[in-house]
């Protein structure tokens, strides 16, 4: 991760938004929050974050990763590149959004950070493997895919995965709710202590609700899968030939997982500072970690299988 230190608390108006990239910590069948204790998990994720992930350990931001399905019937697993707008030489992973109103202003409202209590702390997911028509899909605006002409491509948003090769991949962007209910830090399916009042891409959230009272950051993320070395290998009839990797072939079932791990109240004060990304490091207020230190930070891998070879069968998917 990309470790964010507050040096140093502004007195200002509360306006600030965070953009940091996050290499990959780990690729491997681990998911702490859906399935705490089971080792391994029944899908891989993609890990970024802090190191202290493990099978119950938290203070991460994951997200299920995507294979392609050869109409051979083998699969093989989709690289993640570095986004643009990040210091250069980052190990894949994703970028991490924590705004306050919008893309390009920071608004001015109050944004409360999330709580960390005891050893676990706020967390919360965005998407359902259960989400299995496209018109739920739609309407679901947390859930998108950006078909890349190059790494800056980010209109049109769509609701799928995209029906054609895309030159430049594919960019998966899950953007969380962000209206909190002033009470719980979890709920039985991670999603209804939170509530989402944004719209598309990064436009300002309309009011949070009563039931859902509190603003908190809008945390998104964004993966860029590079899919280009599969573009001369389509379904010649024009089938889908992505697979998430719990075995859904419909993009709109993904899901991305965060738990909350800032330390103190370094999040809190960031919301209350001024800063708008890249504006936001070199002590003013946060520090930010160098490239190589970030690469550096990896998991050990405790499921050990190979995840890299076109395979035959999806890790953890029964036949
Ligand atoms: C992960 O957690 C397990 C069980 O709590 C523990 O035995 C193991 O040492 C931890 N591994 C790391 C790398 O921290
Ligand atoms: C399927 O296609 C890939 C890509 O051409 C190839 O590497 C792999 O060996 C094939 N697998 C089978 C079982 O034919």
């Amino acid at each position: 991760m990309m470790w964010l230190s507050m040096t140093l608390a502004l007195v200002g108006p509360s306006q600030a938004a965070l953009r940091f990239g996050c290499s990959t910590l780990s690729i491997q069948r681990l998911d702490p929050l859906v399935e705490p204790g089971r080792l391994p998990s029944s899908h891989v994720h993609q890990i970024v974050g802090g190191n202290a992930f493990n099978v119950s350990d938290f203070s991460n931001y994951w997200t299920a990763v995507l294979f392609f399905k050869h109409t051979n019937g083998t699969y093989k697993r989709v690289p993640i590149m570095q986004n643009s707008a990040l210091p250069n030489g980052i190990n894949g992973g994703m970028t991490i959004y924590y705004t306050q109103q919008d893309f390009f202003s920071n608004g001015n409202q109050k944004i409360t950070a999330f709580k960390p209590i005891s050893e676990t702390g706020f967390r919360m997911t965005v998407g359902s493997p259960t989400t299995n028509n496209l018109n739920d899909a739609k309407g679901h605006v947390g859930i998108r895919f950006v078909c890349l002409t190059d790494k800056n491509t980010r209109f049109p948003e769509l609701p799928d995965f995209p029906t054609k090769p895309c030159k430049g991949g594919i960019m998966t962007v899950q953007h969380f709710p962000s209206c909190w209910d002033d009470k719980n830090l979890d709920s039985p399916d991670h999603h209804s202590h939170m509530y989402n009042t944004a719209k598309e891409a990064f436009s300002p959230a309309g009011p949070c609700p009563a039931s859902h009272p509190v603003r908190m950051p809008q945390v998104a993320y964004e993966t860029l899968w590079d899919t280009t070395q599969f573009n001369n290998m389509w379904p010649k009839d024009g089938s889908n030939p992505f697979v998430l990797s719990y075995g859904v072939n419909k993009g709109y079932g993904t899901h991305a997982d965060y738990v909350f791990g800032w330390k103190g109240d370094s999040l809190q004060k960031a919301m209350d500072s001024s800063c708008m990304f890249n504006a936001c490091e070199n002590g003013r207020p946060l520090k930010s970690q160098n490239v190589q230190a970030m690469n550096k930070c990896a998991v050990k891998n405790m499921v050990n299988e190979d995840l890299d070879s076109w395979l035959k069968v999806l890790p953890g998917q029964a036949m």
